[in-house]
């Protein structure tokens, strides 16, 4: 197959850059299960923009960097506030219908957000019309082709360039080849690392590790971000509980009824989301409960029912009823601010590669993402992402290059996917030390020395780039003796005040301080 352009991924990066190109050349949105399946689809909260007036660019630029811990890349963060607007005044001029109080945008405040900025539709299910919105809008568009069930294995690379990737045709049980002047990676998150997470089931930080192998540099890995409050119960999903419910007004209280977040910071429940993830680790800890409370019972009933009709109704069918019963919650991993090292325009160090969305690390969040930024990087960023594709690409051929193939062959591996997952999550999660991660290290070491790269399915790949992608977090962990933003090391828990930035580069596994 040959396309002037491949996006690979179908949430709301990936989307919006395809609508960016198709009035450019052919284009096929390459996506591993059906359109639009991603964490853009179950985003709840909202969508941090300057549109209201009592808002302004300069403060939520400061509010971001602020939340980044000071790593931020200046640059991207003004590019990501003072374009956004921009972008979601697209949207909704494409249709996409956001909650109004009266005939204004109805705003909510979501933690560390100095002003009420959020935007929400559905009341808690923006990501769903989001994404409704972009594929309505690309279904118009001639020029886009669906590659659903592809399962995008490695990208063809020769030179330092890109001519297009190998994947899995999951139907047909085979592999092929997809030739393009060029690819944008819109793959998403990694939350499937770690045994308790927010995240779909196909966040598996493929685009990162496809990028590392070809060369690409990974930057800031370190950096994971946990949610405070998913839901904690057995045999239950780690459900995200928004934080927007904290933002109007819910409360967490320990196993003794008691309200602790004021103890760790003087914003409370509203404090960054890595002091609200620690705090509840620490109370956890203390008291021995393997969860705290979110308590909404205080608000109005009708309120809390309007205002979160997803959660209320998903938590009914668990048996709570969150107008009157206390939820049980616990952090869960939910978003990774490390990622493929992108300049503003999502422009990887390879030619022909691209990045956008949560799997791109342009600096936007630095050590810490400021809550509802990331829908806002995924439309700012796959627009363009898909920009300078346009211009950087004019000129090109679509080449069909020799490469060699992987032989396709089925194999199970959920057992090992599961073991690695509680690994992760024992010693490379909220609370890191030299011990935990150093046990981590050596459990993955010992699996990727016994896989076989030979023959492939997207089981065992899925796998091998969670081992890849896992074993450089660890290592990035491990070099950063010290605590920054999301990542809190309790055998150096002081804050490392320098700003450098950890990268792997040239496929080696080695950490390189810049
Ligand atoms: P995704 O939407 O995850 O899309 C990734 C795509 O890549 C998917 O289509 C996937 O199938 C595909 N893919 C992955 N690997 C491959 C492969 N190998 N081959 C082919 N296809 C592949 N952010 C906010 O700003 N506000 C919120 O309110 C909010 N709430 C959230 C709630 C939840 C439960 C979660 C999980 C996240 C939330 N976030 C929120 C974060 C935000 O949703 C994501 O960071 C953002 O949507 C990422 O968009 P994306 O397009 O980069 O990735
Ligand atoms: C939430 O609704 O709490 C998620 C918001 C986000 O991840 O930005």
């Amino acid at each position: 197959m040959k396309f002037d352009f491949l996006v690979i991924g179908s949430g709301a990066a990936g989307l919006r850059a395809a609508v960016e190109l198709a009035s450019h050349g052919s284009v096929a949105i390459v996506t591993k299960s059906s359109v639009g399946e991603g964490s853009s689809e179950h985003a709840q909260g909202g969508v941090a923009v300057v549109l209201s007036d009592e808002d302004d660019i300069v403060l939520h630029y400061e509010d971001t960097i602020r939340a980044g811990d000071g790593l931020c890349d200046r640059d991207a963060v003004m590019t990501l506030v003072d374009e956004g607007p921009k972008y979601i005044k697209e949207l909704i001029k494409w249709g996409a219908q956001f909650d109004m109080h009266g005939d204004h945008l109805d705003f909510t405040r979501e933690a560390a957000h100095s002003v009420n900025r959020i935007i929400h539709a559905h009341g808690d299910a923006t990501g769903r019309e989001i994404v409704r919105t972009l594929k309505s809008y690309a279904k118009k568009l001639e020029n886009i082709t669906y590659l659903q069930n592809y399962f995008a294995l490695d990208l063809i690379v020769s030179d330092g360039e890109v001519f297009g990737i190998k994947a899995i045709d999951e139907e047909n049980k085979k592999i092929v080849n997809i030739f393009s002047k060029g690819v944008i990676l819109a793959t998403g998150g990694a939350g499937k690392l770690f045994k308790r997470t927010t995240n779909p089931r196909v966040a598996t930080g493929d685009g990162l590790s496809i990028a590392f192998r070809a060369g690409a540099v990974l930057k800031d890995l370190e950096f994971y971000q946990f949610h405070p409050t998913a839901l904690h119960l057995p045999d239950a999903p780690a459900f995200l509980l928004s934080e927007s419910m904290r933002g109007e007004g819910g409360v967490l209280r320990n196993d003794e009824m008691v309200r602790f977040c004021y103890n760790y910071h003087d914003k409370g429940e509203l404090a960054p989301r890595d002091v609200v993830s620690r705090a509840i680790f620490f109370e956890m800890e203390k008291t021995g409960a393997e969860y705290v409370y979110l308590d909404m019972t205080h608000l109005e009933s009708v309120f809390v029912k309007n205002r979160f009709p997803k959660i209320y109704s998903t938590l009914k069918e668990f048996g709570i009823d969150i107008t009157k019963d206390l939820i049980p919650v616990s952090p869960a991993a939910h978003y990774y601010m490390g990622g493929i090292e992108t300049d503003v325009w999502g422009r990887t160090k390879i030619k022909g590669l691209y990045a956008c969305g949560e799997c791109a690390c342009t600096g936007v969040h630095g050590a810490n993402r400021l809550a509802s930024n990331s829908l806002l990087e995924s439309v700012v960023f796959g627009g363009r992402a898909a920009k300078s594709a346009i211009i950087d690409l004019i000129d090109k051929e679509i080449c069909e290059i020799n490469y060699d193939n992987y032989i396709y062959k089925e194999c199970i591996t959920n057992n090992q996917i599961k073991e690695l997952q509680d690994v992760m999550w024992k010693y490379v999660s909220i609370v890191r030390d030299e011990r935990g991660l150093s046990k981590a290290l050596e459990y993955i070491n010992s699996k990727l020395d016994d896989f076989n790269v030979d023959f492939v399915c997207r089981n065992c790949m899925e796998y091998y780039n969670m081992l890849q992608l896992s074993k450089m977090m660890i290592l990035a962990a491990m070099t950063r003796k010290g605590s920054r933003g999301a990542h809190y090391r309790r055998d150096f828990p002081e804050r490392i005040n320098e700003n450098w930035h950890i990268v792997f580069e040239n496929v080696k596994f080695d950490p390189i301080i810049r």
